[in-house]
């Protein structure tokens, strides 16, 4: 495969435009990418990209070499069973939460190349994080151009089975939800202690990102840092045994559990749309 193969986007909604515009700024060009979607308004705008704009999505995937499948979930089966033009050699990358690789190959073809993919909303930001799946007729090059497409939201990396979806889903998929949760109530407890709404929210914020970026960038391990910043007898240490003496580490575990069992049972719902 060529460097700039045709790429085409089925539904041109949020995560389909956060990728197009990853793709572009990282100099994908604009006449190797099509989008269609079923809004007016979208298609002009999308066109005012530089990229192809489309309502036919047979006439959409007709030359593709790579289909991005960006419609909701709910509909995704309908949607792809309206599309006579795809070909087993072309790659499907669906990005559809919850829509097993066995439906998306029923509703196409058992040869199909597909990878299944579980972005986040930071996506939208490109500070997303993107596990992928792929089935056993990807191609190493397909499964290197599909990197490519969504390491423009973010970060990529591959899981070896796709049950494995599942548990990505209630650690990455709902995970900025958890952290949105966290600053909430720190927030909160931030006015409570007489802060005004805006500092409160500023510093939690920043605390949020500065914790991040010394998890990402820095050589040690969150325990470590914990630890690191947790002195004895100290403040970090008293509000850090309120927690442990809640639970909150019990309590994240069921809630994770609780979301893996939520997306197996909409796998179940979804694949059967
Ligand atoms: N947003 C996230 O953070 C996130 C995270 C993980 C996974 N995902 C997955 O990404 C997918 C897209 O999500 P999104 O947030 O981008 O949704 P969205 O903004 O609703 O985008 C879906 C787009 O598809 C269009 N569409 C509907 N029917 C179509 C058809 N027959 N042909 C072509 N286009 C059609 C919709 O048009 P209308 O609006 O006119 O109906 C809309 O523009 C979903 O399957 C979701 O599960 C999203």
């Amino acid at each position: 495969m060529s460097d700039h193969n045709p790429i085409t986007f089925i539904g041109a909604g949020n995560m389909a435009r956060s990728l197009i515009n990853g793709l572009l700024n990282n100099d994908y060009p604009g006449s190797a990418i099509t989008a269609s979607d079923p809004l007016a308004s979208q298609r002009e705008s999308l066109a005012a990209l530089g990229i192809q704009a489309l309502e036919d999505n047979n006439v959409a995937c007709a030359d593709a070499d790579i289909i991005v499948l960006a419609v909701k979930p709910q509909v995704l089966g309908a949607v792809i069973g309206a599309i006579s033009t795809i070909r087993p050699d072309q790659l499907l990358i669906s990005i559809a939460a919850g829509v097993p690789v066995a439906s998306l190959s029923a509703w196409t073809s058992a040869d199909q190349a597909i990878v299944r993919c579980m972005p986040n909303t930071p996506a939208l930001m490109g500070a997303g994080i993107t596990a992928l799946y792929s089935n056993e007729q990807v191609s190493k090059s397909q499964r290197q151009l599909a990197e490519r497409i969504l390491d423009a939201a973010g970060k990529t990396l591959w899981v070896d089975t796709e049950d494995l979806l599942d548990a990505v889903t209630a650690v990455s998929g709902s995970g900025p939800a958890y952290f949105f949760y966290l600053m909430e109530a720190m927030i909160e407890a931030g006015t409570r202690l007489g802060l005004d709404a805006a500092t409160a929210r500023k510093l939690t914020i920043e605390t949020a990102y500065g914790a991040a970026v010394m998890a990402r960038e820095g050589s040690e391990n969150p325990t470590t840092l914990r630890q690191n910043v947790t002195s004895p007898g100290g403040t970090t240490e008293r509000a850090l045994s309120i927690l442990d003496a809640a639970g909150v580490k019990d309590t994240l575990d069921a809630a994770l559990a609780g979301a893996m069992s939520r997306s197996q049972e909409l796998a179940e719902e979804f694949g059967q749309s």
